[in-house]
């Protein structure tokens, strides 16, 4: 089939999370199952620092953002390891800048209107480079309003609301004639990685998007008076999905709808999950390039100490093998539950000498509890407060705990990743975490499917419970916990079942009529 990526991320040109890795990973693999696939982004300035080649198509392009025509051009690359084609929809006063979406933690006040522009960009780029299309897959509110203008401005195979249109032939003479397209035949999936961040905004901002105003209403795009493109997103899809079977169940309910439990239920029927899976290319002990000893499941017992104690060493904590290194890579955000971290890191310094290394950034108030906790435990906590990739593989390799108590986790990856690298996963029982952790309890452990622990109530007193039990195993059952990490590396995380599931769905939405 032809499928057309639309996200405002796709690793390694531009990442602030698992979306990111997601958009790369997930439309190679479609590739490999023998599907041609192309991505779309925006071009951020973050973009030309991947040390990727990023070449010119010399087609630039005008469409309305309101009553503005805008310029862009497209450029183009190639996702690495794969051929799948990558184009970057340029317009620099929007995207060349410091952050993808916001800046110094404040949101760029036209968010709005960039992703407007983007999501249009993206239509008419398809039909000026004749991109081939039979599914346009978006991802997240940036994109909500992909599915939005299949469904209106592009419906029924006219390209409509183009600046003929908008302005009069005569004022403004279409550029070339609008090659009647199959835009009819074209569908629209759209997948939510977090129901939290919906893009609301101004009523006002409706006019930018060229939509009529009678889709401004509760059942479609209007969320208490306000556009909101997650909504939209959701209430124009031919099919929604969302990153885990267990998410796609939370997101329906009172406590995890983020407010749109209703439209979500509305819509139950067209919602499936599907659980991401992870680069098992990128993420390969065996040959990441990143670690101070590779290993498998053969050398993971002699090869992974080493690591632990390149990561002491870099972290300047004292090296020592049977001390128990726990530790987070994360975007700082509530929805981490890193506080609940920081609570109870005292506790087991100062019971039991445990060690803890906290890679991330994010919200400041978190930064500060970290950073004055490495200060007072200088021997016991490192905090990085920084984004590093390299880095954030060194941690996966070095630890022996990964904490991630998230309040809420639509799929996440690191957990996934923890288990490759035989380090086992600490995760409160929601999202995808229920779906790839098995906590480890007696019997669990008897039967050897444990792979991690699992915590069930989002309290510090919970979590503190839940790594006691951890690191009791650690320290009085070896033999289990060596059984413990043999399984988690054998789980396969692959991509191939997922995007099986994905190809599978795209086939049953292009037979709707
Ligand atoms: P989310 O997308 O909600 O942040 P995921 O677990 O799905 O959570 O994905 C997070 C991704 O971002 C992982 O690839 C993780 O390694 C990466 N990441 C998060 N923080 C950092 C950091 N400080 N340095 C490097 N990588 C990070
Ligand atoms: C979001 C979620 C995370 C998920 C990622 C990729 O950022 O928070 O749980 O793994 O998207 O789908």
């Amino acid at each position: 089939m032809n499928i057309v990526f639309v996200s405002s991320e796709a690793a390694p040109f531009a990442k602030t999370g698992g979306l990111a890795d997601v958009c790369s990973a997930l439309p190679a693999t479609l590739q490999q199952l023998g599907h041609q696939v192309s991505v779309f982004l925006p071009a951020y300035r973050q973009i030309y620092d991947a040390g990727i080649p990023i070449e010119t198509t010399g087609m630039g392009y005008c469409v309305p953002v309101g009553t503005r025509e805008v310029w862009g051009e497209i450029l183009k690359s190639t996702l690495p390891g794969s051929e799948v084609p990558v184009y970057f929809v340029r317009h620099d006063r929007y995207f060349f800048r410091e952050g993808l979406y916001n800046s110094n933690g404040v949101d760029y006040q036209d968010n709005c209107e960039r992703f407007i522009f983007f999501c249009r960009s993206v239509f008419r780029a398809i039909e000026l480079l004749n991109i081939p299309v039979e599914i346009l897959h978006a991802n997240d509110w940036q994109t909500g309003l992909v599915p939005a203008y299949l469904a209106t401005l592009y419906q029924n195979g006219r390209a409509l609301g183009n600046r003929t249109e908008l302005f009069g032939a005569e004022l403004y003479p279409p550029q070339e004639a609008q090659p009647n397209r199959f835009w009819n035949k074209v569908r629209s999936v759209f997948t939510i990685h977090n129901m939290r961040h919906q893009g609301r905004f101004m009523q006002q901002e409706m006019e930018l998007t060229g939509i009529d105003w009678k889709y401004f209403t509760f059942d479609k795009m209007e969320f208490y008076g306000q556009l909101n493109l997650l909504k939209t997103g959701i209430t124009f899809a031919d099919a929604i999905t969302t990153v885990s079977p267990e998410y796609a169940k939370e997101i329906q309910t009172d406590d995890f709808g983020e407010s749109l439990q209703g439209v979500l239920r509305y819509r139950s029927e067209a919602i499936s999950g599907i659980l991401n899976g992870i680069d098992t290319a990128e993420w390969n002990p065996e040959t990441d390039p990143a670690l101070a000893a590779a290993y498998n499941t053969e050398t993971v017992f002699e090869k992974k100490p080493l690591n632990k104690a390149a990561l002491q060493r870099e972290c300047g904590l004292p090296e020592s093998a049977d001390t128990p290194l726990l530790g987070v890579v994360s975007r700082f955000d509530w929805q981490k539950g890193l506080d609940l971290v920081a609570d109870v890191i005292p506790h087991f310094v100062e019971s039991r000498g445990a060690q803890f290394v906290i890679l991330g950034t994010g919200d400041p108030e978190l930064e500060r509890r970290f950073t004055e906790l490495a200060a007072r435990y200088p021997n016991n906590v490192a905090a990085l407060i920084k984004f590093n990739s390299a880095l954030s593989h060194q941690v996966e390799a070095g630890l022996d705990i990964f904490l991630m108590p998230s309040r809420y986790e639509p799929c996440g990856l690191n957990q996934m990743y923890s288990q490759r690298y035989g380090t086992l996963p600490l995760v409160r029982h929601t999202g995808g975490l229920a779906d790839t952790v098995v906590g480890a309890s007696d019997e669990t452990i008897a039967n050897r499917t444990a792979n991690g622990f699992m915590s069930h109530w989002g309290t510090s007193d919970d979590l503190q419970k839940t790594v006691d039990w951890a690191i009791h195993c650690y320290d009085h059952r070896k033999e289990d916990w060596r059984q413990m990490i043999l399984t988690a590396m054998k789980i396969d995380h692959s991509w191939r079942k997922s995007a099986g599931l994905y190809a599978d769905l795209y086939e049953r939405i292009q037979m709707l009529g």
